[in-house]
């Protein structure tokens, strides 16, 4: 069998205004992870969008495993190309478990297989199924839902997934999260993924192998370190360059506390204290939420104030425990995070959790002591804030 996934030949593309790509080449390698990446209008959407045929070219040809794309039936080509996007259009009224089996099902899966794929599948993309497969899309975070798109994308077994700038609008932590997954998941499906991005650091992280694009087309092609090493003129350089150079002046000022230093140990509950006691806490303490943690001192949840008082007000409340009535838990940072990456959070919540490799919880952080500490050492400094 040969190894090529996807052959684009003398690819051309117009939608009015002037080609977009002009006698187009590429070859993909099956079970590489390809990005495409270059800036915004270079033609990476459409690029994407002619292998699942959601775009015609108007000239060329484009080979699926040897196919002519154009003689196949788009809608069966489509259930067998896994398509990831960044608004990933969850359906809201389907639970998790439905929104993943939909493609499945419509291939008339049995309902036994299905159950077990999903779980499957859930278990995959790191979210655990007793807690997820009946919820609903709004019951999600962003990152979370997005987690679940890979694994719609994965449900049908496609050999190709294609993801366009899937993880552009979630926070960096959950970013982060996905883009290790991601490698992971590749590892272990063996998929080919065409995955879109313009961002050169996503792109040096997650690719076996970088296209690089300019006016629809390719300026360079080859291994993050082949790039890195010799780009081929000075626009690789330039684009490979000052993106760098974006995330150099981002990293966190010497004058700015650690974050370890800003740790403490306030701010949590166990899961099996009652409400009353989560809200005495919350009352000492004078914060608005607490992170529920478990026996094994990991984070399973958060409780806010406003809510355990409505809880506080219902009857049957003195008798509820914290693990009833919790949310799911929040973003964690990791004890080597950056304070760019906290503050990021603490913009969002008023408490973050620092946690191990193994996601147990070191201490917190909240935006209070973290306001106090940066007073201080701009006092110590002798800056003006
Ligand atoms: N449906 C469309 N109609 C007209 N022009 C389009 C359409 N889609 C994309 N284009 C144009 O084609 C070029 C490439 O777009 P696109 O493939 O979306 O780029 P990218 O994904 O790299 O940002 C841009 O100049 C864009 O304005
Ligand atoms: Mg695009």
């Amino acid at each position: 069998m040969s190894s090529i996934a996807l052959e684009f030949r003398q690819v051309s593309k117009n939608y009015g205004a002037g080609p977009v790509l002009e006698n187009f080449n590429l070859t993909i390698e099956k079970e590489r992870l390809v990005t495409l990446i270059g800036p915004s209008g270079c033609g990476k959407t459409t690029l994407l969008k002619m292998i699942n045929r959601l775009i015609e070219p108007e000239q060329g040809q484009i080979l699926w495993e040897g196919s002519d794309i154009s003689k196949l039936d788009p809608v069966e080509l489509r259930r067998n190309i896994g398509y990831v996007i960044q608004q990933i259009g969850l359906f809201p009224h389907m639970t998790i478990e439905e929104n993943i089996s939909i493609v499945p099902r419509l291939k008339g899966e049995s309902k036994q297989k299905l159950v077990g794929r999903t779980e499957e599948l859930l278990q995959l993309i790191g979210l655990d199924p007793a807690r997820f497969r009946k919820r609903y899309p709004h019951e999600l975070s962003g990152g979370q839902q997005q987690r679940i798109g890979v694994a719609r994308a994965l449900a049908a077994n496609p050999s190709i997934i294609l993801m366009d700038e899937p993880f552009s609008a979630l926070d960096p932590i959950s970013r982060v999260q996905l883009q290790k997954e991601l490698i992971h998941l590749n590892r272990h499906v063996k998929k080919t993924i065409v995955f879109v991005t313009h961002d050169i650091d996503e792109a040096l992280k997650i690719a076996d192998d970088l296209i690089l694009l300019k006016n629809g087309q390719i300026v360079q092609s080859g291994s993050p370190g082949e790039l890195l090493q010799h780009p081929a003129d000075a626009f690789v350089r330039e684009f490979l360059g000052s993106e760098r150079f974006a995330t150099e002046v981002s990293e966190q000022p010497q004058s700015a506390p650690s974050l370890i230093s800003l740790m403490d140990a306030s701010g949590t509950i166990d899961l099996h204290c009652q409400v009353p006691e989560a809200l005495q806490q919350l009352h000492a303490s004078r914060m608005d939420e607490l992170l529920v943690t478990d026996a094994n001192n990991k984070v399973v949840g958060i409780v806010r104030s406003d809510e355990l008082r409505r809880w506080a007000g219902l009857s049957e409340s003195s008798r509820l425990k914290v693990a009833e009535v919790m949310r799911p838990p929040i973003p964690s940072v990791q004890d080597h995070a950056t304070i760019a990456q906290l503050l990021t959070l603490l913009n969002e919540y008023s408490i973050v959790p620092v946690v191990d490799a193994s996601q147990r919880l070191l201490g917190t952080i909240t935006r209070q002591s973290c306001i106090k500490a940066f007073g201080q050492s701009y006092d110590r400094k002798e800056t003006a804030v």
